[in-house]
């Protein structure tokens, strides 16, 4: 069986792994704070070099996008070399780095889905840590798969989806920016797609052949508008009492860090070379909304 070490163990990802790893047969273990701390590179190295992995996962990372603009010299120590300290545990047993970023690498200004060979300019801290972050970890391990996702929700941690089901318990109408595009991602599809990732890494005699930057995000877009509508109507049909979506723009929802107009990622080059592709944002938004209804997120 396939052994993947994840590093990190709380956050929406590693949990997701969590869930979905031993279902694909893959046998999955964790390290992460307090032992495994990414502003810390030889706790990294213990823990990844202690524990027998074929493919290691980076799961953890800074990911305040507000707070990381008072913080940056902490975001990108965690973002930057953290991860690449991950990158050069992979190396040192001989394993491929798995390791995720962020559509916050670009400005958003262009007017078509980003592809992985348009020229990143981060407009935000959070951006910028994550984008040293690539360059660190394609630095630290040749054998490397570079995934930026955007939009991530799961059961699990905070997310939007959490935070619109919490609103619409109390409010009948809710604002929600209707001017920013993207496409939502199920953290337990991203968990599938690793694993699928890693297995073929691990099949391959030269990971090399696959390393690189990758986009992959839930298939079709939506603006954040519908994005909780299509919550909103889910929740109903679970016997919630309906909510009313009024579309603002983002220079009516002010946030520290800056957002940007265009979040789509193109995922082609992912289906050319993994023949993956994840699901539709609204099929795999549906079971999500069904389990944090019933209450078994946990
Ligand atoms: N969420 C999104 O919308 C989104 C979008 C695009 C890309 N991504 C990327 O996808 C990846 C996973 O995101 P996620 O949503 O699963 O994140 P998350 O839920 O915020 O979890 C982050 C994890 O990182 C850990 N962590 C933070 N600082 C650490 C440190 N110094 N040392 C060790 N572990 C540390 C946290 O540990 P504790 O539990 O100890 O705090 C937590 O388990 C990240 O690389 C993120 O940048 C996320």
């Amino acid at each position: 069986m396939m052994r993947l070490l994840v590093v990190g163990r709380e956050g929406q990802v590693a949990r997701a792994l969590a869930e979905r790893g031993p279902t694909l047969g893959a046998d999955v273990e964790f390290v992460g704070r307090p032992e495994c701390d990414l502003t810390d590179p030889a706790s990294v190295a213990r823990a990844v070099m202690r524990g027998r992995a074929d493919v290691v996962v980076n799961a953890a990372a800074y990911t305040a996008v507000d707070r990381a603009e008072s913080e940056e010299a902490l975001a990108t120590a965690i973002n930057g070399p953290g991860a690449g300290a991950v990158a050069a545990a992979a190396r040192e047993i001989g394993a491929p780095v798995l390791h995720l970023s962020t559509d916050f690498v670009f400005d958003g200004l262009l007017d078509r889905p980003y592809r992985e060979n348009d020229a990143p300019r981060p407009t935000n801290a959070y951006g910028r840590s994550k984008l040293v972050g690539e360059g660190s970890v394609a630095a630290a391990n040749e054998a490397h798969v570079i995934l930026r996702t955007a939009w991530v929700y799961s059961p699990f941690g905070a997310n939007f989806v959490k935070t619109m089901l919490r609103l619409g318990e109390t409010r009948a109408e809710v604002g929600v920016v209707a001017d920013q595009c993207g496409s939502p991602t199920s953290a337990l599809d991203i968990a599938d797609a690793l694993v699928a990732i890693a297995k073929r890494c691990a099949a391959v005699g030269k990971v090399e052949d696959l390393a690189g930057l990758y986009h992959m995000t839930g298939a079709d877009e939506a603006t954040w508008a519908d994005f909780a509508e299509a919550i909103f109507e889910l929740a109903q049909q679970h016997g919630r009492r309906p909510v009313t979506v009024r579309r603002i723009t983002t220079a009516d929802y002010p946030t520290v860090a800056r957002r940007r107009a265009n979040s789509r990622l193109d995922n082609a080059k992912l289906a050319r070379v993994f023949g993956l592709g994840l699901p539709a944002w609204r099929e795999s938004l549906q079971p999500v909304v069904s389990r944090l209804m019933a209450g078994v997120q946990a």
